[in-house]
């Protein structure tokens, strides 16, 4: 049995524009829902932009892009997923023409991944909704919203399909049932949302995604778009049959979303739902056939497991936006999210298995509080239990792959420190470079080395055979 990956396989590493770029004014952009989000999803949005968002400026990737991805290249990275901003491209979002500026950045960016031979991936919407969209839309509550998405949607294809074949359609699509303003740009507080406003938005955003596959199939076929959604398995937290319906209705709330956008229609038990909530969607004539243009592949975040319970008096835990009940044979990281490198097999056996279609790892990584020591007389963070978390997760990859699972890549979540997008903390860091900038603002920006920049360039080197 090789240990090496496939010839071709993907190695690198995700961002989103709002999480790394600053410039939050720079060359007609104008906010988004994330400059009003100083503390993420833990507290309602400020009026305005205020100058404790760290988004603003956060790591000025915008006039650093050139050293950063030089920083990449140095680990061997052979792609790259980021997301473009919408209100770099569409400032308020209902223009009828585009932002040259905006469009400008990001022919810059693409050229200067593939002059490092890094494959670019795009997201077309990470989380970052023109915040005008969101105030006077609400969103995606809002039809109106399918016609401005595919207007961005087909300005990106039209643009850059010439040197960018993969895309991801709508980062996480699934989390809009538990942050409707991070995923859907839904004004209206959660606590106050109707089911039938959220699932109104959902159909949209679906209707939108499918859209979006569609023109991008008639711009070139070759184009491989996918979807993009938060997989957490879900396990019994006890063997009783009760415990495994629930679990299972933990992870279908979830894998629906990616049920529609591979086999073009919803499920069965989606729509029960649905009957179950009172809730009749509105549903255009033509949205149904819409819908059929299925994607060419699943791409997936991937963080850790929850557990789940009949009994409603087990408490959930914290965890990645969908949270869950803690499984108690499982450790966390300082943010109570669970360790679980296992699951990832599960997931990508589980994915491959229902849908059979390629997948794509385009997040998975480890927050922790890092810390910039001197060694050898240079300034490095010694984070060990980075290099063991990412260790431990391509394992799973690779097992996966011997299963059978036609795995396309891997991209590490954050290979540069960026701003949380739960908790809006500089603090809460990813990297494999480490980015002097603090929770309150201060800092210098400069970049250093962490040992896990060493441990993935080695990795990427080897093309995952000496994993161990
Ligand atoms: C995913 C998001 O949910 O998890 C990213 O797609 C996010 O935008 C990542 O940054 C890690 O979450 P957090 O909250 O730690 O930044």
């Amino acid at each position: 049995m090789t240990n090496a990956f496939p010839e071709g396989f993907l190695w690198g590493g995700a961002v989103a524009a709002n999480q790394l770029e600053g410039a939050y004014l720079e060359d007609g952009k104008l906010p988004s829902i994330q400059d009003v989000m100083p503390k993420g999803i833990a507290a309602p949005p400020t009026e305005e932009p205020t100058p404790d968002n760290l988004k603003l400026e956060g790591i000025d990737f915008y006039h650093r892009y050139e050293s950063d991805l030089d920083l990449f290249a140095e680990m061997g990275f052979t792609a790259f997923r980021f997301s473009v901003a919408w209100s770099r491209v569409f400032p308020r979002g209902d223009e009828e023409a585009p932002n040259e500026a905006g469009l400008a950045f990001y022919d810059r960016l693409i050229d200067a991944c593939l002059s490092r031979g890094m494959t670019p991936v795009i997201t077309i919407s990470h989380y970052e909704t023109p915040l005008h969209l969101a105030r006077a839309y609400n969103g995606w509550v809002d039809r109106r919203m399918i016609a401005f998405y595919e207007r961005y949607a087909r300005t990106l294809f039209e643009r850059f399909a010439d040197r960018v074949e993969y895309w991801l359609t709508f980062n996480e699509i699934n989390a809009v049932l538990h942050a409707p303003l991070l995923a859907g740009g839904i004004w209206t507080p959660k606590e106050e949302l109707s089911p039938r406003d959220l699932y109104q938005a959902v159909h949209h955003e679906l209707v939108a995604s499918a859209s979006a596959t569609r023109i991008a199939h008639e711009i070139d076929p070759e184009l491989k778009i996918g979807c993009m959604v938060i997989a957490s398995p879900a396990y019994p937290l006890t063997p009783a049959p009760s415990d495994v319906w629930a679990a299972k209705q933990l992870e279908r709330d979830s894998l629906a979303f990616a049920d529609v956008h591979c086999r073009g229609a919803y499920p069965g038990f989606f729509l029960r739902k649905l009957r179950e909530l009172g809730v009749e969607l509105d549903v255009a004539d033509e949205d149904l056939e819409t819908l059929r243009h299925t994607v060419d592949f699943v791409s997936f975040s991937y963080y850790m497991s929850v557990c789940a319970s009949a009994d409603p008096g087990v408490r959930a835990g914290r965890g990645n936006i969908m949270g869950g009940v803690p499984n108690p044979t499982l450790p966390s990281s300082e943010w109570g999210w669970q360790i679980d490198p296992v699951g990832l097999r599960i997931v990508l056996n589980d994915f491959w298995d229902r849908w059979g279609k390629p997948l794509f790892v385009v997040e998975n990584g480890l927050g922790a509080r890092d810390e910039l020591v001197e060694v050898d007389g240079r300034l490095t963070v010694v984070d060990d239990y980075r290099i063991e978390y990412l260790t431990a997760h391509l394992k799973s990859v690779r097992e996966a792959l011997r299963d059978g699972v036609d795995v396309w890549g891997y991209t590490w979540w954050g290979p540069i420190d960026v701003v949380s997008a739960s908790t809006a903390q500089l603090s809460k860091r990813y990297g494999f470079v480490y980015v002097d900038r603090n929770d309150d603002g201060t800092g210098t920006l400069e970049r250093y080395r962490k040992k896990s920049f060493d441990a993935y360039r080695a990795i990427i080197a080897g093309n995952g055979a000496d994993l161990g």
